[in-house]
């Protein structure tokens, strides 16, 4: 089976979820407007891999960011999505192999990485399932 349907009715505003797809960790998070806000202020041109928050995520469903858990750089996996953990410099995901700093939207900021976390290919199933791959 390629795809997996994820329950995402338990996910509040600035928790998220570790699930696994195709054995790569997958995070799903639901951001806070504050978050929203903090994506959508920065200039593309300040990113190493620009891309807005519209870019990488659906329309109207902004607050809810999917991304790879496996950081660009050598594939570790970032700190940020358990309760917890450290966000990084970028109140998003941090990345302690080699110190890759990822923003609100998951965009690479700081650190060795090339590449903001990857977004993998998903729908939503209805308002509180996502259909993975
Ligand atoms: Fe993440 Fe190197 S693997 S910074």
């Amino acid at each position: 089976l390629s795809s997996i349907e994820v329950d995402i009715s338990k996910i509040m505003p600035g928790q998220g979820i570790k699930t696994s797809w195709r054995k790569q960790p997958v995070f799903i998070k639901q951001l806070t407007p504050a978050e929203i806000q903090a994506a959508n202020a920065v200039q593309l041109s300040e990113l190493r891999d620009p891309q807005s928050l519209a870019d990488r995520t659906k329309p109207g469903k902004a607050q809810w960011l999917i991304t790879l858990g496996v950081c660009t750089h050598l594939g570790c996996v970032p700190l940020g999505i358990g309760e917890g953990e450290t966000k990084g410099d970028f109140g998003g995901y941090f990345c302690p192999c080699h110190g890759s700093h990822y923003d609100t939207a998951a965009r690479i900021r700081k650190g060795p990485a090339p590449l903001n976390l990857h977004v993998p290919d998903y729908e939503f199933a209805s308002d509180t399932v996502v259909r993975i791959g």
